[in-house]
């Protein structure tokens, strides 16, 4: 691959440009600074990366999404959550026995220390459930002294299924602590996803019995959930980590990052923003007109992505799951018919059409979401379950490279200029 060559004034030199698995190309700046001095400017990294990564292929122009080489369609049809996990972290397809091994650690360590039940206590009961998610999985590095060294790929890979296994017990106290219910403990006999919507929906004086096709829409949705190559919660954990930081520490800086509206917290809004329209007549369009104002902050939530310049691909599986799960269900949310109706009068309109919005994972997740009996609140702690494998394959690609680095990006400065102290009396 040629070279490319940088002008600067008199001067020129020659950068090497790097090409990826998939023919994608990217300039290798890393000794711009050293040989003339200058830094590149970046704002939000859209056109830079910071790593080389063999986790996840992500085609924002043509909509493709693939882990380790795997198709995000075949994956949903084929595999499962836990599988998808030992994928992403292990980087190939478990045999049968590798797979029964991991799917037995995980059932086996899904209880958290008992001691950790008083944590809850002390959130207020109006507390969202994403924070107490984020402050107890920091929290459970106290509870491992003995596997925290980021460095001992022992260690990594016991707090790693560690954590798979007992994310959603603490989801699911987190939800119990916020409607002032019993906590559920864990039932090692149920799969995974079936022992999270026991934990969450059962009492101690009435077990309900998760569905099998609930069980299966949510175990599918974690797996359309579980990477994403470099977006803000995958980087932050990635930046903590980098550090050297435990796992423990970097996963919960991943579930903060994620936390916020314009990332994970999207999908809760969306429903939000669904249940207004309904309430002010649902009449999308007028909602349209005001996504379109620059005068106005409001904007479609679920709609536009920084790398998606096309469908969203899990939009699109999920869009199709919302109609089997919804009539399995036997749910009739008008949200659903309201958000197709919006889905099409947004695709339609040419503000949409030349900034190339589309929905994204977000749009159509959370009405899924609402028809199992997730209250709101709960949605991008359900994101943070599915989204952890790919959070920990990303770390773990981090942590085991010999070239990694602690990250530290430069800044083009646009502060005062050296100027004196100004005594008090003078100011
Ligand atoms: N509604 C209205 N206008 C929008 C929307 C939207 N949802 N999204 C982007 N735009 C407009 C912007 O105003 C901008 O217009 P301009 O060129 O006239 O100034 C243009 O489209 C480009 O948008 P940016 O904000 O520059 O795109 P960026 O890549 O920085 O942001 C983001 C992407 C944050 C996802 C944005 O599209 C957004 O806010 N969407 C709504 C929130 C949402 O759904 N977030 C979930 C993302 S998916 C996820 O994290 C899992």
């Amino acid at each position: 691959m040629d070279d490319a060559t940088l002008a600067i004034g008199e001067e020129t030199i020659e950068l090497p440009v790097v090409e990826d698995s998939e023919g994608g190309r990217a300039v290798d700046i890393s000794a711009l600074r050293s040989t003339t001095g200058l830094i590149t400017y970046d704002k939000g990294y859209g056109s830079t990366a910071e790593t080389e990564s063999a986790v996840t292929y992500l085609n924002g122009e043509e909509g493709i999404l693939r882990y380790r080489g795997y198709s995000i369609e075949d994956l949903a049809e084929k595999s499962t959550f836990l599988e998808v996990s030992y994928l992403l972290y292990y980087g190939t397809l478990p045999n049968a026995a590798q797979l029964e091994d991991y799917v037995e650690t995980i059932r086996r360590h899904t209880l958290v220390r008992e001691d950790m039940r008083h944590l809850f206590d002390v959130f207020p009961a109006d507390a969202h459930p994403m924070q107490m998610l984020a402050s107890a999985t920091s929290a459970m590095a106290t509870y491992y002294p003995d596997a925290l060294d980021p460095l001992d790929p022992v260690s990594a890979d016991i707090s790693a299924r560690r954590l798979i296994a007992k994310l959603p017990t603490i989801a699911a106290w987190a939800f119990k602590h916020s409607v002032s219910q019993p906590f559920i403990y864990p039932r090692n006999e149920l799969e995974y996803t079936a022992n999270f919507l026991n934990m969450m929906f059962s009492l101690p004086v009435e077990q309900t019995t998760p569905s099998p096709a609930v069980s299966k829409a949510l175990d599918v949705l974690f797996i359309l959930h579980a990477d994403h190559s470099q977006n803000l919660s995958s980087s932050a954990v990635r930046l903590v980590g980098s550090g050297q930081a435990n796992v423990f520490s970097s996963v919960s800086a991943g579930i903060h990052a994620l936390s916020g509206p314009l990332h994970g917290g999207a999908n809760q809004q969306v429903v939000e923003m669904l249940d207004a329209m309904l309430a002010d007549g649902g009449n999308s369009d007028s909602w349209i007109t005001r996504a379109k104002d620059k005068d106005d902050p409001f904007r479609l939530m679920g709609f536009g992505h920084r790398v998606y310049k096309n469908f969203d691909p899990r939009a699109r599986l999920i869009k199709k799951y919302a109609r089997d799960v919804l009539d399995e269900i036997g749910t009739d949310d008008p949200v659903l018919e309201l958000a197709m109706e919006l889905e099409q009068h947004a695709l339609a309109d040419e503000y949409f059409v030349e900034r190339k919005l589309y929905p994204n994972v977000d749009f159509y997740s959370g009405i899924i979401y609402r028809a199992m009996g997730f209250p709101a609140e709960m949605f991008t702690v359900l994101f943070a379950i599915g989204r952890l494998p790919g959070w920990l394959a990303q770390w773990r690609e981090m942590i085991t490279d010999p070239n990694s680095r602690i990250q530290r990006p430069r800044q083009v400065y646009t502060g005062a200029t050296e100027r004196p102290y100004i005594a008090m009396d003078q100011r």
